[in-house]
């Protein structure tokens, strides 16, 4: 009663405050979330270390978690997530990305709207920024941004690259590209275990999945592999000794069943893609944007990251988190059951009484 009681407190500073940005709503949100703390109960705390998916996720300010189609970057022992801001408020010319930062992958602390650009290639008033990934590069220092730059038709299909000097600094436009000189949809982000980067590109006149290594300034891309599977949502994860390829089919906005490849290295063979659940669960709705490995000192969690997508108010699409059953070479998603995450054992563990 009173872990509702408090909630209910934030959402209702939420509504009386609307627009984003504003200082004193944050000074406002900040003091009811210090408030909620000092008075708080074990049981809060408990039912806040639990992954919800499909449930509104909130930030640190008691805000509504804006990084859709977004991706997770590793620095100095803290996790990054950036990921399309399509908080309602924002300048409808521009468009936003915004970063977050986390110890534990689940209580996540706004940093700032990282990237705010009005339309770089004079694409038109319904110009697409979608799948912001952030890479940090440890040679230069610097933090190099990627993301689906097109038109309202999606014919410019591109990357652009945007700077910066601080992880959660201000991100600089600096160009757009097409990777290999090939047409460029949804990207998806990978880093292998020796820091080796990539970017994983849909191209659709190729009929595939492009991986394509960063050069050593992560400026610009070299040619890894191409895997012929007419998908997107690309998403890669190294684990025990397979690489293990997730995407989407081509749908829009709409749900489809996601599939899986494997394959012993990046340049492959890649094995024939199969379902990732149940093909008439539609991936319980979701579409994957990351695959995130959390190995702590018992085991590893492979997490699926993906998004439940509500392209009539995409400000409020869901996340959908779930840990994957992953057993030699199958990789298989759960339904969205509520679970926990200790990242410095690497355990996950879904919740019995599904509370
Ligand atoms: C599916 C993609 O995965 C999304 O990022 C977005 O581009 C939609 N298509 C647009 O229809």
């Amino acid at each position: 009663m009173r872990f509702a009681s408090k909630k209910l407190k934030k959402i209702e500073v939420a509504k009386l405050i609307p627009a984003r940005g504003e200082k004193l709503r944050r000074v406002i949100a900040s003091f009811v979330t210090l408030a909620s703390v000092a008075l708080g109960t074990a049981g809060l705390c408990a039912a806040q270390s639990v992954i919800r998916p499909g449930e509104p996720w909130l930030d640190h300010h008691g805000q509504r978690i804006q990084a859709h189609g977004g991706g997770i970057t590793v620095w100095k022992g803290t996790y990054y997530w950036f990921g399309e801001d399509r908080t309602p408020a924002n300048d409808p010319e521009k468009r936003y990305v915004a970063c977050y930062s986390s110890r534990d992958l689940v209580h996540w602390k706004f940093r700032r709207q990282v990237l705010v650009l009005a339309d770089p290639e004079h694409l038109g008033p319904h110009w697409v920024l979608e799948r912001p990934k952030v890479y940090a590069n440890p040679r230069t220092g610097k933090f190099v941004m990627y993301a689906h730059l097109d038109d309202a038709h999606y014919k410019f299909a591109r990357v652009m690259v945007a700077v910066s000097n601080r992880i959660d600094g201000t991100y600089n436009f600096v160009k757009s590209f097409r990777p290999l000189d090939e047409e460029s949809r949804d990207i998806g982000q990978f880093v292998n275990d020796d820091g080796s980067a990539y970017l994983i590109f849909e191209s659709r006149p190729t009929k595939g999945f492009f991986l394509a290594k960063l050069t050593d300034d992560f400026m610009g891309v070299e040619k890894t592999c191409f895997i012929p599977a007419p998908l997107e949502g690309g998403a890669l994860v190294h684990y025990g000794n397979l690489y293990y390829v997730v995407g989407s089919h081509m749908t829009g906005w709409r749900p489809n069943p996601n599939v899986y490849a494997t394959a012993p290295a990046l340049t492959g063979p890649w094995t024939e893609f199969k379902n990732l659940a149940p093909p008439e669960a539609n991936n319980y709705d979701s579409q994957s944007t990351m695959l995130v490995k959390v190995t702590g000192s018992k085991t590893t969690t492979v997490i699926f990251m993906g998004d439940l997508w509500r392209p009539k108010s995409l400000w409020d699409s869901r996340y959908f988190w779930m840990p994957l059953d992953m057993d030699h070479g199958s990789m298989q998603l759960p339904p969205p059951q509520p679970w926990t995450l200790n990242v410095k054992t690497g355990e996950s563990a879904i919740q019995a009484n599904g509370k």
